[in-house]
């Protein structure tokens, strides 16, 4: 499994990626308006810091918008991958893009059958929301489970992105699901490099180590 970050800052980026662990990042407006800077200026800083999939996402909401913005973006670096929402308009979109070679990730999908259309209209990526599915009240791990198994049987090429991860059990359960990717916050990633015993352990090394140097 491959695992992405889910922000748009750049020292967060910069500082996971320094791990050797990152493959793609995501971002979202939302992120993007966090970070209160120009938009097509971060993706383009985050392009030269990842080499990999950099997902940014449009803001129209008819297709031809989305296309229209989908091409200036995709002028910024070969490794720009649409982010299009999981509607009607989005799957209109989509099809065009890749009929053009633009790649997409398709967003905001909380059904099987999201995923599904999604797949067929030519997405590179889909990223169901896990999170906020537990938020509602819903396992949002159902949704990995089923789409894996789905795009499993029918041979499907669209590589599953988990989204909306809130904690690192989300991440584990992700990968034992066969999700092909963890788009995983900075917040994520610092619990899980971490654990207690491992700097008990340093601690008690260092210790055992100054009566030898002494
Ligand atoms: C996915 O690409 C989204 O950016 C993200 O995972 C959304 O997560 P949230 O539900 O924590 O906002």
């Amino acid at each position: 499994m491959k695992l992405f970050i889910d922000t748009a800052n750049i020292d967060e980026i910069k500082e996971v990626n320094a791990w050797g662990v990152l493959s793609g990042v995501t971002t979202n407006p939302s992120l993007i308006a966090k970070e209160g800077r120009d938009f097509k200026e971060v993706v383009t800083e985050i392009t030269g810091i990842v080499d990999g999939p950099i997902s940014a996402e449009v803001i129209s909401l008819e297709a031809d918008g989305m296309v229209k913005e989908a091409e200036e973006l995709a002028k910024i670096h070969k490794n720009i991958v649409i982010k299009i929402p999981m509607t009607e308009e989005g799957l209109k979109a989509v099809s065009i893009l890749s009929k053009n070679g633009i790649k997409t990730n398709v967003t905001l999908v909380f059904s099987p059958n999201q995923a599904l259309l999604a797949a067929k209209a030519g997405a590179t990526y889909v990223s169901p929301f896990i999170g906020r599915m537990d938020d509602i009240g819903n396992e949002g791990m159902n949704i990995i489970r089923d789409i894996v198994e789905i795009f499993d049987i029918h041979g499907i090429q669209t590589e599953i992105i988990a989204a909306s991860i809130r904690h690192s059990m989300h991440v584990i359960e992700a990968a034992r699901m066969g999700a092909h990717i963890a788009t995983i916050p900075y917040k994520v990633f610092k619990k899980m490099v971490t654990h207690p015993m491992t700097d008990k352990g340093i601690e008690r090394f260092l210790k055992d180590w100054e009566g030898v140097s002494k």
